[in-house]
């Protein structure tokens, strides 16, 4: 069943809603599945989740299981923030390169990659798969290959200098590093990958949890078989983002100004 004939109001929002107009009226005006669904579902859920009165549940659909209100997460009015809590949270996070030798419980990283499941995507396409190191030894062990990487090409001799004097200017001695990964013929991994990790990012800063973009490791992940062999990296697939992670040394106590933004109005 799609609509619950007793609890639709007959609003017109999930049909609104749809992205591909696969919601139709039925003779009475109740909101009906076309058949084209089966094929051109996303299984984006937003007809089930903008139902004022839960009156609808996707069926299993090739795309994906059968989607009802309950399995929906709830909105909590006491949970929202303010423009000025948003603005602060946002403005704050910053890039961080110095961590506590702590790493974070499995579990709180598990809980980050959930958020980050919610960042949209193409076509709701969900395509990030993530490698993260466990231990600061195997995060290191990238940071090394990078190197290695480095040196056989030659670039960022400054890199390599401070690696070899012991400062690691790559994952900056963070205890995790955490890559998204996805079919490269995909619709647009590196949008979604990045935008996964901008998630990621910022579920981790609202929990004290600083991050940084490892672009050098993803540069030399990108070219360097040894280190997609050292990540298991399916084949096919690409790395799309880095981040390293990791409970900061440092508090920002100021927010940096950035340059007013660039702007063109167009009438
Ligand atoms: C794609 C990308 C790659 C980056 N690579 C590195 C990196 O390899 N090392 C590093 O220390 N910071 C890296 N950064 C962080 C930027 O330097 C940082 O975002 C910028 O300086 C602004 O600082 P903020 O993030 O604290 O606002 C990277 C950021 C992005 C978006």
């Amino acid at each position: 069943m799609f609509a619950d004939k007793e609890k639709c109001k007959r609003c017109g929002a999930c049909a609104a809603e749809c992205p591909y107009d696969l919601i139709v009226e039925d003779r009475e005006g109740f909101p009906k599945l076309r058949f084209a669904a089966k094929k051109m579902c996303i299984a984006c859920g937003h007809c089930v989740a903008v139902c004022p009165t839960g009156a609808l549940s996707l069926p299993d659909l090739p795309v994906a299981p059968e989607l009802t209100p309950e399995q929906c997460g709830v909105f909590g009015r006491d949970l929202r923030i303010s423009p000025e809590q948003a603005d602060q949270f946002l403005s704050g996070r910053r890039s961080i390169r110095s961590y506590k030798e702590k790493c974070i419980p499995e579990s709180v990283v598990e809980e980050l990659l959930d958020v980050a499941a919610f960042a949209p995507s193409a076509k709701n396409g969900q395509p990030a798969q993530w490698v993260v190191t466990r231990t600061p030894e195997a995060t290191r062990r990238l940071a090394e290959l990078t190197v290695e990487f480095m040196a056989i090409n030659n670039v960022f001799p400054g890199v390599i200098k401070n690696w070899e004097k012991g400062f690691d200017k790559i994952l900056h001695g963070a205890p995790h590093v955490a890559l998204a990964h996805a079919p490269e013929d995909g619709f647009n991994p590196a949008e979604d990958c990045s935008l996964s990790a901008a998630y990621l990012e910022l579920a981790a800063h609202s929990r004290g949890i600083g991050a940084c973009w490892a672009g050098f490791l993803m540069e030399a992940a990108e070219g360097y078989h040894p280190i997609r062999e050292r990540l298991g990296l399916p084949e096919g697939h690409g790395i799309y983002a880095a981040l390293m992670l990791g409970y900061p040394k440092f508090k920002y106590k100021r927010i940096p100004r950035r340059r007013k933004v660039a702007l063109k109005w167009l009438d």
